[in-house]
């Protein structure tokens, strides 16, 4: 399996990080690929009771023997990069196998001036970023007046890219959002400062990944963020500003469709989203709290706690689809023991209306009400669990039921946050 993709199916947080190092310390993983997004990410990692957080980083940077890409498709802050590299550095990490993308765009930090200033004026509407900067760098992006990381060897193109940059925004700064222009010069010195650390990792990441593949390594790309929160097929406006489905990898790459053998949707057996937006089966009742305090539902990169609800089999399929999912990977079964009977949702009403798949327009999402089945719940403590078999029926069953409505193959279920704490499902 040279080229396996590993993603979100859900708003984000499903466990992505554990499901990465869990392939990369089980096959041999030569490399671990980011591909979109940025530090906006905050990736879990529990290796023997010690937890680590990536963000801008790969989680395969944690992995011995194996080399760390940041992609093309990715917005890389230089800051953020180093205070990150230089924090597991003092934890005793190697983080000597780390190579980014030239063509990578740049977050400095007037993108993140802007999404703060953009999220205030628009108040109630706003989408609760992370405040990175994170969507004001892919738009500068497409824009193309962005800046890339291979722009930074060359001062006097920096320079002229920040300036044109600069141009129009520092007119919008100091005319609609009452702030102090961005001076280009700072700018300019602000990134400058980061050059000599930067030069040596930086590469053709595209060239760099086809050639390990051609030779038969094994490439694992690791999404950011998540399939709803996609640009395109995510809860517009309320997501991030990249492509967190399979489609981005390729782009966010350099690889072709062909290359991608395996897509893995990771999936929580209930379902969290942090910052705003619609939300079927979110509870504002005990059973929610329950589960926000059992799964310790609060956000890795801004400490904001994660909006949550029950299992959703529409998003499910819809993940299933658009990601052209080969299996899923679903973690948190243990935090659902105690519950009698666990709802989840296998349709919508929309005004009247059944929808078993997702409906078409934002106007019909907003309005979808859950249609929940209520499977049997179980009691029993199932963290020390380490096969299927030894799971309760109940909890057994409950996988079962998710597959089949979701359409794709369970690969393997997490019982708790560490490395260890997975079991296989029997085809
Ligand atoms: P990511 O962004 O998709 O990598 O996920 P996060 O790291 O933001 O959030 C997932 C959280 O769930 C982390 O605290 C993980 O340690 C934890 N986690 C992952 N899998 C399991 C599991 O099977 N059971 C439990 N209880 N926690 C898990
Ligand atoms: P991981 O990789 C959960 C959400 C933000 C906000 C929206 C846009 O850990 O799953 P942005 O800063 O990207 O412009 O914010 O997207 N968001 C995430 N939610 N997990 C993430 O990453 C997220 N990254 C962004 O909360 O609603
Ligand atoms: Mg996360």
């Amino acid at each position: 399996m040279p080229a396996i993709v590993v993603l979100g199916a859900q708003w984000g947080d499903e466990g992505k990080g554990k499901a990465t190092d869990l392939l990369a310390t089980t096959e041999k993983i030569d490399f671990v690929v980011r591909t979109s997004g940025g530090h906006n990410a905050g990736h879990t990692i529990v290796v023997n009771g010690e937890k680590f957080a990536t963000h801008l980083l790969p989680s395969g940077i944690l992995t011995p023997g194996c080399t760390a890409v940041i992609g093309n498709g990715v917005v890389v802050s230089p800051e953020a990069l180093f205070r990150e590299l230089d924090a597991l550095a003092g934890r005793g990490v190697d983080v000597s196998r780390l190579v980014v993308s030239a063509d990578a765009h740049v977050i400095a930090s007037y993108h993140q001036t802007i999404d703060k200033v953009t999220e205030r004026f628009l108040g109630k509407n706003k989408v609760g970023t992370t405040g990175r900067g994170i969507g004001p760098a892919y738009a500068d992006k497409v824009a193309r007046v962005g800046i890339r990381v291979a722009d930074l060897f060359d001062e006097e193109i920096l320079h002229d890219k920040i300036e044109g940059s600069l141009d129009v925004k520092n007119q919008v700064l100091a005319k609609v959002y009452n702030r102090r222009a961005v001076s280009v010069d700072a700018v300019v010195d602000e990134l400058l400062a980061y050059v000599d650390r930067l030069r040596p990792l930086v590469a053709d990441t595209s060239l760099l990944l086809n050639q390990a593949l051609d030779r038969g390594d094994t490439v694992l790309f690791e999404g950011a963020q998540a399939t709803m929160l996609d640009v395109d097929h995510g809860t517009y406006p309320f997501v991030t500003s990249s492509n967190a489905v399979a489609g981005g990898v390729c782009t966010g790459a350099g690889i072709g469709p062909t290359r991608i053998d395996r897509v893995i949707g990771v999936i929580k057996a209930y379902t969290t989203r942090v910052g705003s937006g619609p939300f079927p089966t979110e509870l504002f009742d005990e059973d929610g709290e329950r589960l926000w305090k059992i799964g310790g539902e609060v956000g890795v990169s801004t400490g904001r706690d994660r909006r949550c609800g029950w299992y959703d089999a529409v998003i499910a399929r819809y993940a299933s689809r658009v990601n052209g999912l080969t299996d899923l990977f679903l973690t948190k079964l243990d935090v659902l023991s105690s519950w009698e009977k666990v709802p989840v949702c296998v349709a919508y009403d929309v005004d009247g209306v059944h929808h078993e798949e997702m409906p078409m327009t934002q106007t019909e999402f907003h309005h979808a009400r859950p249609v929940y089945e209520h499977l049997d719940g179980w009691w029993e403590d199932i963290s020390a669990c380490r096969t299927f078999g030894a799971l309760p029926a109940n909890a057994q069953a409950y996988v079962r039921a998710l597959e089949e409505m979701s359409g794709t193959p369970i690969w393997g279920v997490g019982v708790g946050p560490g490395r260890e704490q997975i079991l296989s499902v029997p085809r």
